[in-house]
């Protein structure tokens, strides 16, 4: 029977849900897992929103208004929103979510909307490789990068971690996510948030999963704000290493920077 043929409003509608729920996009579709909360997913996210918080508990009380938060390839911006709108200090907060999907950034929109802490929470539909969307943010204190570093190549988590100190205030955390199917590269993403100038604040793998949350403190020097007049192009930023491969200075903050190519599906490592 032709859908023309059902003559019912309730048909349609069924017809117009199941045309939306085709035409929603992969990230979209990914997402949905959050609905479950036994799912792998709903896990991680109560692993970054338990950081998230203990962040905030963190800050000291006479911390200079606001306190700055930052999200990359933010989704439907759960982390932030939910903890924002119920912490104490999350008054406080002012947050840049980057997010490059339409609907995902109107899925966290309405959901700050929702919990009233739109005011604080600036959704841009962006690239979030593309350092000069952060520019109002910056310096944070606090840089979320989850499910961004299982689907970028592994010299762009490099480049990012390496842009990271030039994005932190001093004491500055980011939370950050990494799948450990194999090859495991989580002990050297850590490594490279030391030599970035990090200290690790926590690290979870919960037994039987394959994902793992990461927490870092930024305790090396803010740089100066780069001269950035002389081009508007993007620019791969890298900073000179020595021959440990250690950072030897705290890249500034570059807004003509691109950090990475998003080339992975959320499954299967970059
Ligand atoms: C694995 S999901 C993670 C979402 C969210 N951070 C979370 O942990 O729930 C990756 C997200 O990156 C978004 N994305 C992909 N490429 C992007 C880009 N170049 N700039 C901004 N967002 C991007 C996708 O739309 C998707 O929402």
């Amino acid at each position: 029977m032709a859908s023309g043929d059902r003559g019912s409003a309730g048909a349609e509608a069924a017809d117009a849900e199941a045309a939306g729920a085709e035409a929603a996009s992969h990230w979209v579709r990914w997402h949905r897992s959050y609905e479950d909360p036994g799912s792998p997913l709903a896990l991680r996210l109560r692993i970054v929103q338990s950081m998230v918080r203990a962040f905030l508990d963190s800050v000291p009380a006479d911390h200079p208004r606001p306190i700055r938060v930052v999200s990359f390839c933010a989704g439907q911006g759960r982390d932030v929103i939910d903890v924002v709108s119920e912490h104490p200090r999350g008054g406080e907060v002012v947050a840049l979510l980057v997010e490059l999907d339409p609907e995902l950034a109107a899925f966290a929109r309405r959901r700050a909307a929702d919990a009233g802490v739109h005011e604080q929470v600036r959704v841009v539909e962006g690239d979030a490789s593309l350092c000069r969307h952060y520019e109002p943010a910056v310096p944070a204190d606090l840089v979320l990068v989850c499910g961004v570093f299982g689907n970028i190549g592994r010299d762009d988590i490099t480049r990012t971690i390496q842009a990271l100190p030039g994005m932190c205030r001093q004491g500055a955390e980011v939370i950050w996510t990494r799948h450990r199917r194999p090859p495991d590269i989580t002990p050297s993403i850590r490594a490279e948030f030391l030599d970035a100038g990090f200290e690790e604040v926590a690290f979870e793998d919960p037994g039987g999963y394959v994902l793992s949350v990461g927490r870092h403190r930024f305790t090396g020097a803010p740089s100066e704000p780069s001269d950035s007049s002389d081009s508007s192009e993007p620019s791969h930023s890298s900073e000179p290493s020595d021959s440990s491969g250690s950072s030897s200075r705290v890249a500034p903050f570059d807004p003509n920077a691109k950090l990475f190519e998003f080339v992975g599906d959320g499954s299967r490592p970059a």
